[in-house]
C-alpha cells in the first residue's frame, strides 16, 4: 500500500477510482511543479474530531526549478477548513481559484492558486500551487513558456483530462523531467519552443534541421506514436534509438475544453545509461561462461582421477582418490549453479539437493536406502560462502552415509534418515544442522581424537574460511552437527 492509499483509507471516504486517479496524478505532477516554479500540495476533505470540516494533506511536491517554500513535510497533516479557504472555494466553485494579493505570513510574499482535481463528474481533491513572488523579475522566453504550459496543465487537471484516464500507468522511473529537455508543439505538431537540452537530444538523434518551427514528423526519427497521441489526446512514453543514441520521450497532449491545443514533449537522453546496462549484461554473461568453464575443467580433473583410481591395486589408494573425486565434484557443483545464475549469488538449496543426489547415486547401496530430508531455506549465498559451505556439507553427509549406518554389523532399528535443516531467521547468520539417526559417534572419543581428513577439512573451512563455529553432539540415536556461519563479515 502506498502512503497515499494508506492516508486515504484511514482518513477519507474517497472511492477506489478516485484513489487511483490521485495515485496517477502523483506520477504526473512533478512536471506541473517544475513548470510553475511552485510548491504543490494535494488536499482531500476530512473531518476534525468535533466534526468540523477540515482538509488532509495527502501529497507534497517541490519544484526542481526553484527554491521550495516549505522545508517541512506537510503530508499527513490536517488543517481546519478555515485555515485553507482557497481549498474550500476550489471544491465548491469547481474552478481554478487565484488570490489577488500575495500572502506574507511566512515572511516572503507567496502567491497561491487552488486547482480542483476532477475525476469523472466529481471534484475529488484540490492542488494548491504556491510560489514565492519576491524573486519575480521580467521572465525569460523559457520561463514564459513554462508558466503558460503550467497553466494549461492545471486547467487539464481541473477538467479531468490529466492524468488521462486511458494513459498507461506503467512504472516510469526513467521518465524525463522538465530539466532534461522540453519542447512545446502547437496543435498542428509544429515546434513552438524547444529548450537547449531538448535541441541537443535531437541533435544526438541525427536531426540536422533547426528544431524551432519544424514539424514533429520531420524532427523525430519515429514520429508515428507521437502523431497518434496528438490525434487521440492520450499521452505516450516511448524510447527511440538512432546512431547509438537513446532518447526517451514523454508526449503529453494539451487539452482545453475537449480540444487538443498542442502538446508538451519531454525528452531525456539515456544513451550512457543504456550502454552501462548493456555492458553489465555482457559482464554477467562472461562471468557465467567462466564458471561454466571452471566446472568443465573440474569435471575433467575428477574424470582423470577416476581413471587413475581404476588402475590402482591398493584399496586405500583407490579410496583416497575416490574421496578427492567427491570433493572436486562438490566444488564443481557450486560453479555449475553459479553459471546458471544471472547474479553472483546462488540459491543454496539447489546446491544441497545436488550434493545429496551425488551422494545417494554413488554411495548408498540399494539394500540400504537412506532417506534424505531438507528443511528450511538458506536463501541465496554469495559464491565466497557457497563454495566452502558446499564442501563442508558434502563431508558431513558423506560421513552419515559412510559411518552412521553400518548395517553389516547391526541392522538399523528404524528407517535410516539424514536431515539437513537451514535456519536463516537472522539476516547476519545461517544455521545449518545435519542430523542422522544412526549408530552415533564412537563412545568416549572427542572430536579432535576422532577427526580424520574429512572432519578436519570441514572444520578448517568452517572456522578459517567462513569464520563460523562447528558443534558436534550425540543425538538419541545418531549424531547431530550444528554449523553457524556469519554471513556479512565473511563475505565483505
Ligand atoms: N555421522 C556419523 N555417525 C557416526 N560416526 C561418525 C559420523 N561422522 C563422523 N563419524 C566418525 O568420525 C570419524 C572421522 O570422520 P572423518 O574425519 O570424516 O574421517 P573418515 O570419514 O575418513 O573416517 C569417522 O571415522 C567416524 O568414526
Ligand atoms: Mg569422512
Amino acid at each position: 500500500m502506498t502512503l497515499l492509499e494508506n492516508l486515504l483509507a484511514h482518513r477519507s471516504t474517497l472511492s477506489e477510482e478516485a484513489t487511483d486517479h490521485l495515485q496517477a496524478l502523483l506520477g504526473e505532477w512533478q512536471t506541473l511543479a517544475d513548470m510553475s516554479f511552485a510548491d504543490l500540495l494535494l488536499w482531500v476533505r476530512c473531518e476534525l474530531a468535533d466534526q468540523r470540516p477540515a482538509y488532509l494533506c495527502v501529497g507534497q511536491m517541490r519544484p526542481y526549478t526553484t527554491q521550495t517554500i516549505y522545508t517541512e513535510d506537510l503530508v499527513g497533516q490536517v488543517f481546519p477548513a478555515s485555515a485553507r479557504p482557497m481549498v474550500g472555494r476550489a471544491l465548491v466553485e469547481q474552478r481554478v481559484i487565484r488570490d489577488a494579493d500575495p500572502d506574507w505570513s511566512t515572511g516572503v510574499p507567496v502567491r497561491e492558486e487552488a486547482i480542483p482535481i476532477r475525476c469523472g463528474s466529481d471534484v475529488i481533491a484540490v492542488i494548491t500551487r504556491e510560489s514565492n513572488v519576491s524573486t519575480a523579475r521580467a521572465p525569460s522566453q523559457l520561463e514564459l513558456t513554462y508558466l503558460q504550459t503550467a497553466g494549461e496543465l492545471a486547467q487539464m487537471m481541473a477538467e479531468g483530462t490529466l492524468p488521462h484516464p486511458d494513459a498507461s500507468r506503467d512504472e516510469r522511473e526513467l521518465a524525463p523531467r522538465v530539466g532534461d529537455g522540453i519542447i512545446r508543439v502547437d496543435a498542428d505538431g509544429v515546434v513552438a519552443f524547444a529548450s537547449p537540452n531538448a535541441i541537443s537530444a535531437y541533435r544526438r538523434l541525427g536531426s540536422l534541421d533547426s528544431v524551432m518551427g519544424t514539424h514533429v514528423e520531420r524532427l523525430d526519427p519515429e514520429p508515428r506514436q507521437l502523431l497518434e497521441s496528438l490525434r487521440t489526446g492520450i499521452p505516450v512514453d516511448a524510447e527511440v534509438e538512432v546512431n547509438d543514441a537513446v532518447v526517451i520521450r514523454r508526449f503529453i497532449p494539451l487539452i482545453s475544453g475537449g480540444r487538443i491545443i498542442g502538446a508538451l514533449l519531454l525528452v531525456r537522453e539515456v544513451t550512457e545509461l543504456r550502454q552501462h546496462e548493456r555492458a553489465l549484461m555482457v559482464k554477467d554473461a562472461t562471468i557465467r561462461e567462466i564458471h561454466h568453464r571452471v566446472k568443465n575443467n573440474l569435471q575433467t580433473v575428477a574424470a582423470l582421477l577416476r581413471l587413475q583410481a581404476r588402475r590402482l591395486h591398493s584399496d586405500e589408494a583407490r579410496a583416497a582418490l575416490g574421496e578427492s573425486v567427491r570433493r572436486i565434484t562438490s566444488i564443481a557443483l557450486v560453479h555449475e549453479t553459479l553459471s546458471e545464475e544471472a547474479r553472483q549469488r546462488v540459491p543454496f538449496t539447489r546446491i544441497t539437493r545436488r550434493i545429496i543426489d551425488m551422494l545417494s547415486q554413488g554411495l548408498v547401496g540399494p539394500d540400504l536406502p537412506i532417506e534424505f530430508g531438507l528443511t528450511g531455506d538458506p536463501d541465496e549465498l554469495s559464491a565466497e560462502v557457497a563454495t566452502p559451505l558446499a564442501l563442508v556439507l558434502a563431508e558431513l553427509l558423506q560421513n552419515c552415509v559412510e559411518h552412521a549406518f553400518p548395517y553389516d554389523q547391526q541392522p538399523p532399528a528404524q528407517d535410516a534418515c539424514v536431515n539437513v535443516c537451514f535456519d536463516r531467521n537472522d539476516d547476519d547468520e545461517l544455521r545449518v544442522v545435519v542430523a542422522d539417526n544412526g549408530v552415533g559417534l564412537p563412545d568416549g572419543a572427542t572430536l579432535d581424537e576422532l577427526a580424520n581428513l574429512g572432519l578436519r577439512i570441514a572444520r578448517t573451512l568452517l572456522e578459517t574460511e567462513l569464520g563460523g563455529t562447528f558443534d558436534v553432539s550425540r543425538g538419541d540415536p545418531g549424531t547431530t552437527i550444528e554449523l553457524r556461519v556469519p554471513l556479512r563479515p565473511a563475505t565483505s
